[in-house]
């Protein structure tokens, strides 16, 4: 099966409705993820980078991007990004979300983190990924105790917004995205303190908390 994001990452962002309809996602899930100044935060799924400007401002220049991802092509995109923005907190790395060995991706970690991070974030990618579940105990295990969580993802919009669900639907079907594996609810489940938003009909859900 053709992978679709390594033959359009290059194209991904101006394909991908940023401007339009996910922008505010990523916005709105950095800004409930409450990171303070000198974090390191995790970007699981982090694709061509978009989000990587809204953290890197969220940790400051003590603070520190990580960034994973498995596909080649969307990585080649990021590593662009980081350079045209002389980010040097950012790191990126290439691995699967749900299989990942923890000992290994942890000693790719950054110093001071020491294998574990302040915070984990994923936008638009868990309901891409075949199974959440395994990259979500992949998250949880690097996360430090009392940290921080934030999933950003998509369901079929509700309401009078019902109306743009075929569009939803070819977006979704084009991306591989599941519309129905809501992965923010993990975070509901398991967070405290939960912050969330439902944006853009309910399309998007946006879903931050401490976990403890
Ligand atoms: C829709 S894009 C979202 C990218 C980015 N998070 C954003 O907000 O723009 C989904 C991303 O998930 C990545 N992906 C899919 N399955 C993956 C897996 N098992 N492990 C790691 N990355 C995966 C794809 O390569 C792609 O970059």
């Amino acid at each position: 099966m053709v992978n679709v994001y390594e033959a359009a990452g290059r194209l991904y962002d101006a394909l991908s409705g940023e401007h339009v309809v996910y922008r505010a996602g990523r916005q709105s899930g950095v800004a409930l993820l409450n990171l303070r100044a000198g974090d390191t935060v995790l970007d699981l799924g982090c694709g061509t980078g978009l989000n990587h400007a809204l953290l890197v401002d969220a940790v400051g220049p003590s603070g520190t991007v990580v960034g994973l991802d498995r596909s080649p092509k969307m990585l080649e995109m990021a590593h662009r990004r980081v350079e045209t923005n002389g980010w040097t907190r950012v790191c990126l790395i290439k691995a699967d979300a749900t299989t990942f060995d923890l000992n290994e991706v942890a000693k790719e970690l950054p110093v001071p983190s020491n294998g574990l991070v302040d915070a984990v974030f994923s936008s638009y990618a868990m309901s891409v990924f075949d199974d959440w579940h395994p990259a979500w105990d992949r998250m949880r295990a690097l996360l430090k105790p009392g940290g921080h969580a934030g999933i950003v993802d998509m369901q079929l919009p509700v309401g009078r917004a019902r109306i743009f669900s075929p569009l939803v639907r070819l977006a979704a079907s084009v991306g591989g995205a599941d519309l129905h594996a809501r992965p923010w609810t993990v975070i509901q489940r398991e967070g405290v303190d939960v912050r969330s938003a439902s944006l853009r009909g309910g399309h998007i859900q946006v879903v931050a908390a401490t976990i403890p």
